[in-house]
């Protein structure tokens, strides 16, 4: 994992599957206990450079390719292990979850409207139409326009009354997910576990929605190099809001500050959905730098502080 340094490959991927895989892919968590006493197998991951060896990485890699999951992975993984390990030089793990509007929503329709959005880490930018989804906030009637892809949340307390309107849209990215290009949105369903057919189905109707859509403007590169000059593109008449879920943990602690202070001297509102160091079990939403809920990694909660 990018930011976790380990001792061992074989810590690495015991960990994994005992802290991330446990409870939510039992054939990742299977494999990771086979991969961790498999001495042959980990020479193999430690001759890529150290951030290439993460089991995300190979697990997406070997299903990219079309390989098992089962018992049959570390078999099937040595046998093409020129592809897999091309497959995991050439990639990065990277997500791009549409439930998390289900955290963002609310804090968005509060703010005077229209929107121009702007998100840093965008991946294929499927954050970036929170008005284009239906959302099912527990013990609530639906709420938002038809739409093929639904959202679902566990919540109490306050929840929007009116959605948000949305006059641009634009995102930065390290590596944006082209959405018309089969390969590398395929890629980015490899990297949904295998178990959880739920995401795999959300993923695919959004991305389906957002062909449909007119493309948001979206630049490759780093958030901290091209924010500034993102925000001056907005439309004037909007309120400009840049924000972010699951992007900050990628960056560097000096990034991470310089990203802020940027943010801070712009005229936006900021929402940040992300984890925080050492805490374990979900993220924090932040409105302008203030705290404001707990949510599920990936918007299956949310839990106003
Ligand atoms: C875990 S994904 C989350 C994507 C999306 N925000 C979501 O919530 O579904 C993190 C994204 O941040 C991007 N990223 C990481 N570091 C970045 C940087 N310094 N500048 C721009 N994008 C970055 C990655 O390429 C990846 O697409």
């Amino acid at each position: 994992m990018i930011g976790m340094s380990e001792s061992t490959t074989a810590d690495r991927y015991r960990s994994f599957g005992r802290l991330e895989a446990q409870g939510n892919s039992p054939a990742y968590a299977a494999r990771c206990e086979e991969i961790a006493e498999d001495a042959a197998f980990l020479a193999m991951l430690d001759g890529l450079p150290e951030p290439k060896r993460q089991p995300n990485l190979l697990f997406g890699a070997v299903r990219f390719l079309g390989g098992p999951v089962d018992e049959r992975l570390r078999t099937w993984a040595t046998t093409h292990w020129d592809e897999v390990s091309a497959v995991m030089l050439a990639r990065s793990t990277q997500t791009n979850e549409p439930n998390r509007c289900a955290s963002l929503l609310p804090l968005l329709a509060r703010l005077p409207q229209p929107l121009a959005l702007v998100e840093v880490g965008t991946s294929a930018g499927l954050c970036l139409f929170p008005d284009k989804y239906r959302y099912e906030y527990s013990g609530h009637p639906p709420f938002g326009p038809p739409s093929p892809v639904v959202l679902a949340c566990r919540t109490e307390g306050p929840l929007p009354e009116r959605m948000p309107q949305v006059a641009w849209r634009a995102g930065i990215d390290l590596n944006p997910i082209d959405i018309t290009d089969p390969e590398q949105t395929r890629w980015l369903e490899a990297l949904v576990w295998p178990e959880q057919h739920e995401r795999l189905a959300r993923l695919r109707a959004a991305l389906a929605m957002a062909r449909a859509e007119p493309r948001p403007l979206i630049v490759r590169g780093d958030l901290n190099e091209h924010l500034e000059e993102l925000v001056a593109r907005a439309p004037t008449g909007a309120t400009t809001v840049v924000f972010h879920s699951a992007v900050l943990w990628y960056l560097t602690p000096e990034d991470r500050e310089r990203f802020a202070r940027t943010v801070r001297r712009l005229p936006v509102r900021w929402i940040s959905n992300e984890t925080e160091p050492g805490r374990v079990g979900g993220c924090t939403l932040s409105l302008d730098g203030e705290p404001v809920a707990r949510t599920g990694s990936h918007g299956q909660f949310l839990d106003w502080l």
